[in-house]
């Protein structure tokens, strides 16, 4: 496989998918094939179990069950779409991977590392990120900025996970932040709180360096 693998993490609202839209656009503009996709989703099959992991109707859903559904739906994509892209030799922009089962299922509920990791180097057949740009904001920042999202009668619109308790979110982003220190050549960590314009050159500073040395 030829392909570039790319991953972006983060707490809820961090701001990765403005950033991997801006990444996809600039790495288009260059002349490279590209595609973004998301987790959980990117397949049919997969965006049938982000409804279910997601919708507030389900608050019932179990801790074992919630593993194995994220693990079910990166099954799914990653062989149904990102490893076809990468034989392809294109580049695959994720949003959200493996880490994030990590932060909110290992670190956030507080299920075993092994037991997750073992359910999802199954379901991943063993495919790591090249790189992961892990997008750091604070608990209260990242609060502030869900809040702004709201329907037409003004209410805020929360997801199941994004529903959880501050100290849940505070355990998920301390579990993004110890994967960066674990693992310093493939997690590029980048300061959520700056300009949204700043970020996307940062990272595309860093997609230069990649695509130097190595031809796509
Ligand atoms: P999104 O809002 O970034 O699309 O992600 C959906 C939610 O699912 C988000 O709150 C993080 C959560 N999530 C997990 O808890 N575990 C996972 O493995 C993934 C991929 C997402």
């Amino acid at each position: 496989m030829n392909g570039l693998f790319i991953t972006f993490e983060g707490p809820d609202g961090s701001g990765k998918t403005t950033q991997i839209q801006q990444l996809a656009n600039s790495l288009i503009k260059l002349g490279y094939d590209v595609i973004t996709t998301r987790e959980p989703g990117g397949t049919r099959i997969s965006d049938l179990l982000r409804n279910i992991l997601l919708s507030t109707e389900y608050q019932e859903m179990k801790d074992q069950t919630e593993v194995l559904l994220y693990a079910a739906s990166r099954a799914q994509h990653v062989h149904e779409i990102i490893i076809p892209a990468l034989e392809q030799n294109k580049i695959v922009l994720c949003d959200r991977y493996i880490d994030a089962s990590m932060a909110y299922q290992s670190v956030g509920l507080g299920i075993d590392q092994k037991t997750i990791k073992g359910i999802n180097h199954f379901a991943s057949s063993g495919l790591q990120p090249i790189r992961t740009y892990m997008m750091d904001v604070s608990v209260n920042e990242s609060k502030n900025r869900l809040s702004k999202r709201t329907n037409k009668k003004g209410e805020i619109i929360l997801d199941r996970i994004e529903q959880k308790a501050h100290d849940y979110h505070k355990k998920v982003r301390e579990g993004f932040l110890q994967i960066a220190n674990k693992n310093p050549d493939r997690v590029h960590l980048v300061n959520a709180n700056q300009a949204i314009d700043v970020i996307s050159e940062e990272i595309l500073k860093d997609m230069t360096k990649i695509l130097e040395n190595r031809y796509v």
